[in-house]
């Protein structure tokens, strides 16, 4: 019985010694199938012969040979994260960094707002459009009855690229495009960006997002545009939303309207984001002028409609509450990974 607990404590001598002198992972594999692999180890092969002792010693010696294996397993467990560690450090790896977040990729909150535009005109009938962000005077300002020596056409604040053509300062020329291509009747919407010579601060942006709508056919009336734009204040800020149109003035409509949805946020009761009035203004609208009419040769007498122009960015500012309007341009993943 002594030789067994004398090759036990052998056995635990060599292979501390064999486990800490491994260098790497084979080396380690090897020494563990060596010292306690099931079928050819050395541990193995004493507790085979535990038969051979009296039913009195049996209990130390399996005793002995469990603390040994015990000591060994967590030896061998020990080294083999520093043999990791060693490895790693050698490729130039700390592994004591912490890991790396998962990237979540997240839509840019003006898209969220214009993927549900999209979808409630759709339902409403409406078809998308498209223009080109260079434009001509005639097609930015002329053709929508804005003559250019309207304030808007001022150099100071449109970019001009050449004499007469410009960066789009505002969606409407889609209006004038659309109908030269198509006779009515019309239901469009036409998103994208448009420029203006502002400051980039808080509340401006040198370039924003637009989107702008456009119906015409015969017997089109005000009444048609306030039902769909109440409509569509449901759909985008809920079933408690209510609209009001305050009188204003655009050249391409007439009559025309700043329309004010009820506040959102506080439901209309007065908070700092509807500076205390429960409305928040959301888009300019109106009837079109036959102005605009006689400029794509459409018969004003015959035709009429109704357009609308809003600023989705805007828009998602108010919804999330995102204090500058920079935050939306300035492509920042710490700021865009928020809306996943
Ligand atoms: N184009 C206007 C702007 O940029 C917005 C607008 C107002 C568009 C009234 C329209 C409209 O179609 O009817 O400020």
């Amino acid at each position: 019985m002594t030789d067994l607990i004398d090759e036990l404590e052998a056995l635990e001598r060599e292979g501390r010694e064999a486990i800490s002198g491994a260098r790497d992972a084979a080396a380690l594999e090897a020494a563990r199938v060596r010292l306690l692999g099931r079928k050819d180890g050395r541990l193995t092969a004493i507790l085979r012969r535990l038969g051979d002792l009296s039913p009195e010693e049996r209990p130390r010696v399996g005793a002995a040979a469990n603390r040994v294996k015990e000591v060994l397993t967590g030896l061998l467990e020990a080294r083999a994260v520093e043999v990791e560690g060693g490895a790693a450090q050698a490729a130039g790896i700390d592994p004591t960094l912490p890991g790396r977040r998962p990237w979540r990729g997240a839509r840019h909150p003006v898209t969220q707002v214009m993927d549900e535009i999209y979808a409630i005109f759709r339902s409403l009938g409406f078809t998308r459009a498209r223009g080109p962000e260079a434009e001509t005077d005639w097609y930015n300002f002329t053709a929508l009855n804005t003559p250019l020596d309207h304030p808007a056409a001022d150099m100071h604040d449109t970019f001009y690229l050449a004499p007469g053509v410009l960066l789009r300062s505002h969606t409407s020329p889609v209006q004038i495009r659309t109908m030269q291509a198509y006779r009515p009747p019309i239901r469009i919407i036409a998103p994208g960006m448009v420029y203006r010579r502002d400051p980039f601060d808080a509340s401006h942006a040198p370039g924003f997002d637009q989107l702008e709508g456009l119906v015409v056919d015969e017997g089109v009336s005000l009444v048609d545009l306030k039902a769909t734009l109440a409509e569509f204040a449901r759909r985008l800020f809920g079933p408690e939303a209510r609209v009001r149109f305050r009188p204003s003035f655009f050249p391409f409509t007439e009559p025309s309207a700043e329309v004010d949805v009820s506040c959102f946020l506080c439901g209309a009761k007065g908070c700092p984001a509807c500076k205390g009035t429960g409305w928040m203004e959301i888009m300019g609208a109106g009837m079109v002028d036959p102005a605009v009419f006689e400029a794509v040769g459409y018969d004003p007498e015959r035709y009429t409609g109704f357009a609308f122009g809003m600023g989705p960015g805007r828009i998602a500012l108010q919804r999330y509450g995102i204090p500058d309007i920079r935050l939306l341009y300035e492509s920042d993943v710490r700021f865009l990974e928020q809306f996943s």
